[in-house]
């Protein structure tokens, strides 16, 4: 049983944590401990600091009880709590605060599902439900913790329902507030831009209260909703980490501070900024779940349980586990300027040299030749395709590759069909010019009919010919928010019911297609989180394909997400992007940790370049399974270039018989100290080679003492090891 109930004692047990709150003499939900599994015992007297009075806090009357002292599992704004909390709220008659305590609770088979939302799922989880009542009005508050005991993971989401008999304001329901009444923490988060996505920042939690957050419509490229927060000293394989990975793609905030009595609390939920929900009576508001995973181990095992969390039961559909094709984009090979004979060139090309999928990019529907126009208007340009498109994929198909495509649902352009029909299905604000970012503006998608309609137009393309693999684009963020269909005193709902309006037409086009791979994708990375990875289990990482950035981009994404859920491709050099020259060979060695395709065009590749892709495919397939099911470590960090000449990362099998580390060095130095390199997740007692060397070392001597790597003099070297038994 990984949910325990004694008395109001409530326990949450993975394989190797403990979670436990309690309800008190006043019916208030309080935590008591989150961390390394123990066995049961009333944990509550931690849940507060001992001989801490009212300390300029309000308390409530009678009792020495105040918000502001206690680790309140929902924290409320308005009643004497002064620090961050998750829940703010106007009743009907104008009154604010709100006083939740004790009403039932209940356990349930199985790891909740939330209307309309992506979540974790898992039969062999389970649920807690602990329904809170404010003690003034009949508004309840169920709060939901799943427990997903293999992975430590343990989830948490609010269902808020309105029992009164009228309208209620949510000013702010986030999914999480977790408090520690002791220690000092970092946070680790994960900032970026376009092209440069997931840089790892750690930063001591302080007074300060330190937040990363979203208000454009989408997680987006500047932060990412999945924080560390972690002991001062937890490295990659030592201390306490605790992993916040909110399960949603639209606007977010995490927030940690430290209070006046040195505890720390940590929120994270949708962004209250923007945002305010009327709550009908008898409706319900349903808040993103929030995944928490603790190590004891640092981060290394952190990521691991994320990794295999989201692999088994987070991502969906046909192509979970299955093996995904190798594929060839055209984006940065032809950009718009291609026709279908091109493409076909690449499919026969690509072919040769075994590559299983051509994806036609954008700029095949309407009249788009450039970013300026066409979009919403999903049908065929056949001038530009020479044909229809079962044609143009017939003739892909015959060279011996699946046929893949490109869609931007969300998005208008002014210079379309659709705009012209229907100028209010795009946001804007009246009175307003609304702005452009590249040169296009966002759809209602909280309207049915806008969703229907794309759907309706996406469907009739999808059925009209045999196509493998849809990419899913989102090329620009909100703004100018304002809904026609929506009243005044309600468009704070916009941001979130936006993602509610996405979530379904995904939830609809996946559905409708299931053989279908689907990738996401927004400006490369600017939506890559938990809930776009509960309906397309790949995501294209980034667009900038240069080796080098990428070994930052990827290694800061890999401490939430799998190496199988980050699209990754070759592309030529000078890089597009920023101009530099890499070997092929580091270039594909980087892209093996993701989903490796290429990204350039084939036809113009020389004989020799052509066979050293070949080669990586073949050699890439060789590995698939390791890669992609084993367990991912980082051994060095991008991040921190003083410390080592290189970047390293490495895949160990389950049963830590085989694995495969990469390295790949920045720079070609004129004298150089050799360095070592240490493997993690071996079996410390079986001896191994490496790339099937004469030489034998204990397992425990390559994590210990490591091996030597080699040197290569020239700039931008990558080697792969394959460790096996020996
Ligand atoms: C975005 C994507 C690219 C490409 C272009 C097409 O930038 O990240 O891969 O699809 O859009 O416009």
């Amino acid at each position: 049983m990984a949910i325990l109930v004694n008395e109001k004692i409530f326990t949450l047990n993975t394989k190797n944590t403990t979670y436990q709150m309690h309800v008190n003499e006043l019916g208030i939900l309080l935590h008591s401990y989150y961390g390394a599994k123990m066995e049961y015992s009333d944990l509550s007297y931690a849940s507060s600091k001992k001989g801490w009075n009212a300390s300029f806090s309000p308390n409530i009357r009678e009792t020495s009880y105040s918000h502001c002292h206690a680790s309140e599992e929902l924290s409320v704004f308005g009643l004497g709590d002064f620090r961050l909390t998750s829940l703010a709220l106007v009743n009907h008659d104008g009154t604010t605060g709100c006083e939740p305590v004790y009403h039932s609770h209940k356990i349930l088979k199985g790891k909740y599902a939330i209307k309309g939302l992506p979540a974790f799922y898992g039969d062999e989880g389970e649920t807690l439900v602990i329904t809170l009542k404010d003690k003034a009005y009949d508004i309840y508050f169920h709060m939901y913790y799943g427990v997903l005991p293999e992975y430590d993971l343990i989830t948490r989401a609010v269902v808020i329902e309105n029992k009164t008999e009228s309208q209620i304001k949510l000013k702010k329901a986030l999914s999480l507030s977790l408090d520690f009444t002791s220690g000092q923490f970092d946070m680790i988060h994960f900032h970026g831009a376009h092209m440069r996505e997931r840089q790892l920042e750690r930063t001591r939690i302080t007074h300060l209260a330190s937040t990363v957050a979203s208000v454009r419509g989408a997680s987006g490229h500047m932060q990412n909703p999945f924080v560390i927060v972690c002991d001062k000293n937890a490295t990659e394989n030592y201390g306490s980490a605790y992993g916040i990975a909110l399960v949603y793609s639209g606007n977010f905030v995490i927030s940690a501070e430290v209070d006046q009595h040195e505890s720390t609390r940590v929120v994270a939920g949708i962004n209250p900024e923007g945002f305010e929900y009327t709550l009908d009576p008898n409706d319900t508001f349903e808040t993103p779940e929030v995944a928490l995973v603790y190590s004891g181990e640092g981060f290394g095992k952190l990521s691991n349980n994320y990794h295999d969390a989201i692999r088994n039961n987070l991502c969906r559909g046909k192509f979970k586990n299955a093996r995904r094709p190798v594929l060839i984009n055209n984006w940065e090979a032809t950009y718009f300027d291609f026709n279908a004979d091109k493409l076909v060139s690449m499919a026969k090309d690509a072919a040769a040299i075994g590559v299983e999928l051509l994806v036609m990019d954008d700029g095949w529907f309407g009249h788009r030749d450039d970013d300026h126009t066409s979009l919403g208007d999903w049908f065929v340009n056949e001038k530009k395709l020479q044909g229809t498109l079962s044609n143009l994929v017939k003739r892909v198909n015959d060279e011996g590759l699946k046929f893949g495509i490109w869609f931007e649902p969300e998005c208008i352009s002014e210079d379309s069909e659709l705009f012209k029909a229907h100028p209010d299905y795009r946001f804007a604000i009246p009175n307003r010019d609304p702005s452009p970012s590249r040169n296009q503006f966002v759809l209602d998608m909280t309207r049915k009919e806008v969703r229907d309609c794309i759907f309706d137009q996406m469907e009739k393309v999808l059925k009209s010919a045999n196509i493998a693999y849809v990419k899913w684009d989102f090329n620009r963020h909100l703004s100018d928010i304002y809904s026609a269909a929506i009243p005044s005193e309600r468009q704070g709902e916009i941001y979130h019911r936006y993602m509610l309006g996405v979530y379904e037409l995904l939830e609809r086009v996946t559905a409708a297609f299931p053989d279908i791979l689907f990738e996401s994708c927004s400006g490369g990375g600017g939506r890559f989180d938990c809930g776009m990875l509960y309906y397309m289990p790949q995501v294209w990482t980034s667009d900038n394909s240069d080796a080098i950035d990428r070994l930052k981009i990827q290694y800061g994404t890999s401490f939430a997400y799998p190496v199988r859920t980050m699209g990754a491709h070759v592309s030529v050099c000078p890089n597009h992007g920023n101009a530099r020259v890499t070997p092929l060979t580091t270039r594909g060695n980087v892209a093996y940790f993701g989903t490796y395709g290429l990204e350039l065009d084939i036809t113009k590749m020389t004989d020799e370049e052509k066979q050293e892709i070949k080669r990586q495919i073949a050699e890439f397939k060789k590995y698939y399974d390791l890669i992609q099911f084993g367990d991912y470590y980082r051994l060095i960090s991008p991040f921190t270039p003083e410390e080592s000449r290189y970047c390293a990362w490495q895949v160990v099998s389950k049963d830590g018989n085989e694995a495969l580390a990469c390295t790949v060095a920045y720079e070609s130095k004129c004298t150089v100290a050799p360095e070592l390199l240490k493997l993690r997740g071996l079996n410390p007692n079986k001896l191994y080679r490496i790339n099937g060397s004469e030489q034998t070392y204990l397992g425990s001597a390559l994590m210990n003492i490591g091996f030597w790597l080699d040197y290569d003099h020239f700039s931008y070297p990558s080697r792969l090891y394959h460790i096996t038994l020996a």
